[in-house]
């Protein structure tokens, strides 16, 4: 019985079910105010903000977040958060196209908005689509006079955007902050296969974490492993006062219908450990933009709220590639919105860092509806399953990066991805042998034991909750020692099996670590094949690296070291790093080892 699933959609399915259920903008103009028109040389009546972008001549350039594009303004404060929530183009004469990560950007009308999926800026505007282009989805065409060329532009100003910071202006503070759900840290459960002791276990050793809730990701409602599975999980909190709810898997597609989901939760939802937002049981998703709005009004929401109990829905309708603005005017069941895929940077992006701009979106869009954003948190992604199923998501220092989006942005709720998929390598709890049985997962997660991050997840939840922190100097270990963890992969790079992984170009051959100082004063030397590849000052906080250098053999390990030259923690690799894999597992997982 396949108790895990595959995760991530590549293509998208998903996203072009939802571009299809958009409906088009109605932009709010404001005179001066929108996203600039991308073109080398500016049209009369506009100035060039550089970067390939013209904003009109008596407005403010902004200049640009990841993977957006120059705002205008219409006074020198940033605007850029109210055309994130209300796209439009800073002048009526413009076409508004949706490109990279769905993010706005304007062209004369008579040219074609184009974009490179993932990439650092929203677009360009082309006579004609170039290679390794693809066409931006026009939202409203402008009242301009039709142009037929375009000057040689289009790479300068694309690559112009080509680098990527992790931590970005904030834009989404400009908006109402309407939220008033308490804030919590959840983590994504996959349900499989366990008996009542596993479940006691996960439950106890997630509440340890600080974890409010597993995120019940659920995708059989029928067949008798689930249901025990489920009522294992739903005993062991409400003895252990942790809580749960329900997120149904609806990449599925087959398995769960909306209409199904009311029966269902009823024997769930009156369960202590059911999780509440103000009373109202809390329900998510996995994917299921493709199914309409009114369809989960009719099947799933309505029939609930006819017996008196109103879900209070936080669905994950998008994928990598991008989301609809307009989310909640589109999805009026929603209460809130989660984002999966703005966890990892976009594949197919180089080594880029991960990007913000789709929280910062979404965030927005719920500030503005009066609704919630659920931003998710994730260490990388492995996978190893033939057939299509192989691919690598950065993991470099992806994990301490969401820690500082996540404080910078102050979203209302968070979802670490995830405490136990084996599968997909980003679990941080344990997995057990009977959920991957008839599946080789074993072969590439046996042994690699990822708890050491919880060293990290912890103070970030405390950090997150407190409310006050906004940067990670402000995630401080729990006592006077640091904490935190190391990780590498233990093959290199340049193992001739790696062009079987889907993505492999996003990774470094590093050793990575992230360590939360009691103050400064401390040293962190680094490691790899007994040899030191790095030595920094740490500061109190949040300390993370990715340092090259990464070589074959063992002795991969940190050091932290006081100002008097005593070594008072570190984490050293049980396993040795290879040129090449020994078997037919191309392993790229990550061994993962906290400080002691
Ligand atoms: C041009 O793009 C770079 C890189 O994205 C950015 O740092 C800079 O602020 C931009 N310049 C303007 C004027 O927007
Ligand atoms: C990613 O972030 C790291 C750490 O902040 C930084 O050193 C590196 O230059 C960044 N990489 C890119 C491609 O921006
Ligand atoms: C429960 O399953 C675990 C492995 O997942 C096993 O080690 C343990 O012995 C089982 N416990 C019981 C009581 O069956
Ligand atoms: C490859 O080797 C690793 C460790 O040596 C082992 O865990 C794994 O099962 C092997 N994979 C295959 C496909 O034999
Ligand atoms: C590491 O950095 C410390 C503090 O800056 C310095 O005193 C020490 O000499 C450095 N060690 C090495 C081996 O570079």
């Amino acid at each position: 019985m396949g108790a895990l699933r595959s995760f991530v959609i590549f293509g998208s399915l998903a996203s072009s079910a939802l571009s299809t259920a958009v409906p088009p903008l109605q932009p709010r103009a404001v005179a001066g105010q929108g996203w600039s028109l991308q073109s080398a040389s500016c049209p009369a009546n506009t100035k060039s903000c550089g970067n390939g972008s013209c904003c009109p001549s008596t407005s403010n350039c902004q200049s640009t977040g990841n993977g957006e594009v120059e705002a205008c303004c219409p006074s020198t404060s940033n605007c850029r958060g109210s055309v994130e929530g209300a796209p439009s183009c800073a002048n009526a004469a413009w076409s508004l196209w949706t490109g990279s990560f769905g993010n706005g950007f304007c062209c004369e009308v008579g040219l074609t908005g184009a974009f490179v999926n993932g990439g650092s800026v929203a677009g360009i505007c082309v006579t004609s689509v170039p290679s390794g282009y693809s066409t931006a989805s026009l939202v409203t065409k402008g009242t301009g006079a039709p142009v037929t060329s375009t000057p040689p532009t289009s790479s300068t100003s694309s690559s112009a955007h080509s680098t990527t910071k992790a931590s970005s202006t904030k834009s989404s503070g400009s908006g109402p902050t309407s939220t008033t759900v308490p804030r919590a840290v959840f983590a994504h459960y996959m349900v499989g296969s366990m008996n009542a002791t596993d479940a006691v276990q996960d439950v106890t050793d997630a509440k340890a974490v600080g974890f409010d809730a597993f995120a019940l990701n659920t995708h059989d409602i029928t067949d008798p492993w689930a249901l025990e599975a489920l009522g294992y999980l739903f005993d062991a909190a409400d003895q252990n006062g942790f809580k749960l709810f329900m997120s149904f898997d609806m990449s599925w597609r087959t398995t769960i219908a909306p209409s199904q989901i009311p029966s269902f939760l009823l024997n769930y939802i009156s369960r202590p450990s059911y999780y509440t937002v103000s009373g109202r049981p809390l329900v998510s998703t996995y994917d299921g933009g493709f199914i309409t709005n009114s369809d989960w009004l009719s099947g799933f929401k309505q029939p609930l709220q006819a017996q008196g109990i109103n879900p209070y829905f936080i669905p994950n309708f998008g994928d990598w590639s991008g989301w609809p603005n307009n989310f909640f005017s589109t999805y009026t069941v929603a209460d809130g919105v989660f984002s999966w895929e703005s966890a990892w940077p976009a594949t197919n992006t180089g080594k880029s860092n991960v990007s913000d701009s789709v929280d910062q979106n979404l965030l927005q869009q719920a500030r503005a509806a009066g609704k919630v954003y659920l931003m998710p948190l994730s260490s990388f992604q492995f996978k190893y399953q033939g057939s299509g199923q192989d691919w690598y998501r950065i993991g470099e220092v992806n994990l301490p990066q969401r820690f500082q989006q996540i404080l910078d942005l102050q979203p209302d709720l968070v979802e670490l991805i995830t405490w136990n998929d084996a599968g997909e390598g980003h679990y941080i709890g344990n997995f057990f042998q009977q959920q991957i049985d008839g599946t080789n997962i074993g072969d590439y997660a046996n042994g690699f034991d990822h708890t050491g991050w919880q060293q990290l997840v912890s103070p970030f939840i405390k950090a997150y909750k407190g409310g006050t922190a906004t940067s990670g100097s402000q995630i401080l270990p729990p006592g006077s020692a640091p904490v935190g963890s190391l990780w590498y992969r233990t093959l290199l790079t340049s193992a001739s099996c790696s062009s079987t992984i889907d993505n492999s170009e996003q990774a470094q051959d590093t050793v990575n670590f992230a360590v939360l100082l009691p103050s400064s004063g401390y040293t962190i030397k680094v490691y790899s094949n007994n040899g030191l590849i790095g030595n920094f000052t740490g500061t109190a906080g949040l300390n993370y690296r990715a340092v090259p250098g990464l070589s074959v053999g063992g002795g991969q390990f940190i050091q932290i070291v006081n100002s008097a030259g005593s070594v008072v923690a570190s984490a050293t690799g049980t396993k040795q790093v290879t040129a090449q894999s020994s078997n037919a597992t191309c392993n790229w997982n990550y061994e993962v080892v906290g400080l002691s």
